[in-house]
């Protein structure tokens, strides 16, 4: 499974060309959904989203493939059971390139459909049930004033470096019981998938992700024997008892622990960028948190809303279903944009406008909707409002202190890099 061999190169080879080719073609055909991919709209996508509003609540672009930015029929098209996410054969509708590449990792349960889905999610539940996630406060506070120590006396640092992904990997571990003698390969594994998320640019990228994920897969099946003989209290060991029980196979668990692994990870990195990098470019806002660090449960709502890390998600029709006055043909794909659906104005009044003190409104779409609903967002929650609190009180005076550099990607929206510095500008030496 780590290799791929001279065909399959070839094929995805062409794969990814295709895609850039169709791409650039029904992007300068006017094609509004192609735009989403062009990098020119990568610092700012929100007026493109609301080009693509005007168009009406629910788009057709030229390939064929629907898309939504209201708030309403976001949520309609997550919650209706005829819409899901594997294709008629059987494979996730992520296409191109990363479906090439994410068909060799074991599926997960985010690519399942009804019955599997729920089979393997109620698996996966208990480790997350509010309860055992609100036990997790204490440990998640201990890591963020660790990394805060660390970086207290620095002249500059990078939020995204030091902190913002150090907590969600650290935490992530923690709740699989990764050892620590692998945690390093572990993070450092994450980190590449989850830079895939942005698309897969090569062959030597797509070779190296299936390497990565063949990796990975070995580490979890030794945990899974280890765990079998001698269970602890992490989430891999629930689940070796479920491969024992044959509630789920080995090859399930190895998919399961992938997804909490990515979907844990990256997102919570970039809500904890995303965040800090609105509050820095609204001192309005950061003035408040640092009055009042009690918003902070408020304001990591608030950036969810205003800046989501999925930016969107995709659904295919299981049946010709009526939208908006439109048929959606069975087979045929919704883009379904949760950022857009973030800033519609339809309820949200001023939605351009970050305001950690907003009240009203629907739940924001970060976390989805409907039986997909992220199974982390407590865990989150807990994990942003932990760090923007503690951010307030011990570091008043952060603020930008170099350029940033931006992540490739139109659907996982982040920073890759964000220097910052806490210290007196009188401190800082010249
Ligand atoms: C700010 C952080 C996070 C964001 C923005 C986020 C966002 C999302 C979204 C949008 C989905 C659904 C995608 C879809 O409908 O196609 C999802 C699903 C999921 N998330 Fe999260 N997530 C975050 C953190 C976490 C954490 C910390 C974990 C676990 C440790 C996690 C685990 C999952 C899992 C397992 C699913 C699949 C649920 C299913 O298919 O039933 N997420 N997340």
């Amino acid at each position: 499974m780590n290799n791929l061999g001279p065909a399959a190169s070839l094929r995805l080879g062409s794969q990814i060309q295709a895609a850039k080719a169709t791409n650039w073609l029904l992007g300068g055909l006017g094609d509004l959904l192609v735009q989403v991919e062009n990098p020119k709209w990568r610092e700012n996508p929100y007026p493109l989203y609301e080009q693509i509003r005007q168009k009406g609540p629910l788009y057709r672009g030229l390939s064929g493939t629907w898309a939504t930015t209201s708030h309403a029929l976001c949520n309609q098209v997550l919650r209706d059971r005829r819409f899901g996410v594997k294709n008629a054969d059987g494979s996730p509708v992520t296409g191109g390139a990363l479906g090439a590449v994410a068909n060799t990792y074991p599926e997960s349960f985010l690519d399942q459909d009804p019955p599997d889905h729920t089979r393997l999610r109620r698996l996966a539940a208990p480790a997350f049930n509010p309860k055992r996630v609100d036990g997790y406060r204490p440990r998640v506070q201990q890591i963020v004033d660790s990394l805060l120590d660390k970086i207290e006396g620095q002249e500059t640092f990078d939020l995204i470096k030091d902190l913002a992904a150090p907590l969600p990997i650290t935490v992530i571990s923690d709740l699989l019981g990764i050892p620590d003698a692998d945690r390093g390969d572990f993070a450092e594994y994450g980190a590449r998938i989850g830079e895939g998320l942005s698309g897969v640019h090569s062959i030597r990228q797509a070779k190296d992700l299936i390497h990565v994920g063949s990796e990975l897969v070995a580490l979890f099946d030794r945990l899974l024997k280890e765990r079998t003989k001698d269970p602890g209290d992490d989430v891999i060991s629930s689940l070796a008892t479920a491969v024992g029980e044959e509630k789920m196979t080995a090859r399930e668990l190895h998919g399961t622990a992938m997804l909490l692994l990515l979907a844990g990870f990256e997102t919570t990195v970039n809500l904890i960028g995303n965040g800090v990098h609105a509050l820095l470019a609204h001192p309005e806002q950061w003035a408040q948190l640092r009055d009042k660090p009690e918003l902070a449960a408020a304001m990591t709502e608030e950036a969810l809303r205003y800046d989501p890390p999925v930016q969107a998600t995709m659904r295919i029709a299981h049946a010709d279903i009526e939208l908006a006055g439109e048929t959606i043909k069975s087979g045929q794909l919704v883009g379904v944009m949760l950022a857009a659906g973030n800033r519609d104005p339809e309820v949200y009044p001023e939605p351009d406008k970050f305001d950690i003190t907003r009240t009203g409104g629907p739940e924001h779409l970060a976390f989805s909707s409907g039986i997909h609903y992220c199974i982390g967002a407590r865990l989150a929650r807990i994990e942003g409002e932990i760090l923007f609190r503690s951010l307030a009180e011990r570091m008043p005076l952060l603020r930008q202190a170099g350029p940033l550099e931006r992540r490739e990607s139109s659907t996982i929206r982040g920073l890759r890099a964000f220097p910052v510095t806490a210290k007196f500008p009188a401190q800082r030496s010249q």
